[in-house]
């Protein structure tokens, strides 16, 4: 769990997707270390009671939950149990997505509909399930977007496509929502998760050395924007697209 003295989140309940692997998974420390008690959802069933095990072990309030979030039954179920065992939901972070790196006239249907059920129509589900008990607690949703919302790269056609649309679906929602509930959007660029593991050390260095700060981000460091946006600490802050990418996205290397 992360090692911080802030307790932000003492007494909140928070609902992280995606939370088994990576971003997901560091906020959901980074939240619990804080003081939330976590609902960690995936669908990798076994690095996900791993995570939330590790929490328990480190003096945190986690549970795993099995769920595919782009199953609209799944949220229903969701939000029934989180309104029955918590009584409230204080922070939504809608993480998880899919990606199958093609060129869009390879993208087969099935292929296209599901990358944005699960990077996109996810986070609208998550809103409709969840918007009552967000609004009664003052809550915070953090959708995470990518630097995809913002430049184009060979091979991913739906998911930049649902990455942009993230960013005009925060914004709506936040206008929506406000001022009960606010809505941000935070943008990674390179964070060295498993996604990267499909990535050869050729791949990763091009991308190093894209970015200003000459590394790749951590999961750390995008958990730290997610737990910022999602404070109190951020009490003005609704709306808004933050970029966590080590300067990746403002890097241009031709006149
Ligand atoms: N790592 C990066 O460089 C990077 C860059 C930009 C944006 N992002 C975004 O950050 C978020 C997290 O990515 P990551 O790098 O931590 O990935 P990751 O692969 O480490 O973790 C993603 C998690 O999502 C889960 N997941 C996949 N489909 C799901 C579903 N249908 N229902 C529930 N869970 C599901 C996976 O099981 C996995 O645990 C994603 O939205 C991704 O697009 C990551």
């Amino acid at each position: 769990m992360h090692e911080t003295s802030c307790r932000r989140f003492q007494g909140r309940v928070a609902l992280i997707t995606g939370a088994a692997s990576g971003i997901g998974a560091a906020t959901a420390r980074r939240l619990a270390a804080e003081g939330a008690a976590v609902v960690a959802v995936d669908i990798a069933d076994e690095a996900g009671q791993h995570l939330a095990d590790a929490i328990i072990r480190a003096g945190g309030r986690a549970e795993y939950r099995h769920g595919d979030v782009g199953s609209a039954a799944m949220w229903e179920e969701l939000a029934g149990h989180v309104a029955r065992r918590y009584g409230r939901l204080d922070v939504l972070h809608s993480n998880a997505y899919a990606v199958v790196v093609k060129p869009a006239h390879e993208l087969d249907e099935t292929e296209w509909d599901g990358q944005l059920a699960v990077t996109l129509k996810a986070s609208w589900l998550a809103v409709r399930a969840f918007a009552a008990q967000l609004s009664d607690s003052e809550g915070a949703l953090v959708l995470t977007s990518s630097v995809h919302a913002l430049v184009g790269l060979p091979g991913h056609p739906a998911y930049a496509a649902a990455k942009g649309a993230l960013c005009a679906l925060g914004r709506q929602l936040a206008v929506e929502y406000g001022p009960r509930v606010r809505v941000n959007t935070v943008l990674p660029g390179p964070i060295l998760t498993p996604a990267w593991d499909r990535v050869d050390e050729a791949g990763r260095a091009d991308s190093v050395a894209g970015t200003v700060a000459k590394r790749l981000g951590t999961p750390e460091e995008v958990a730290a924007a997610v737990a910022f946006l999602a404070s109190s600490d951020a009490s003005y802050i609704t709306g808004a697209s933050l970029v966590v990418d080590g300067g990746w996205s403002i890097v241009k290397d031709s006149a």
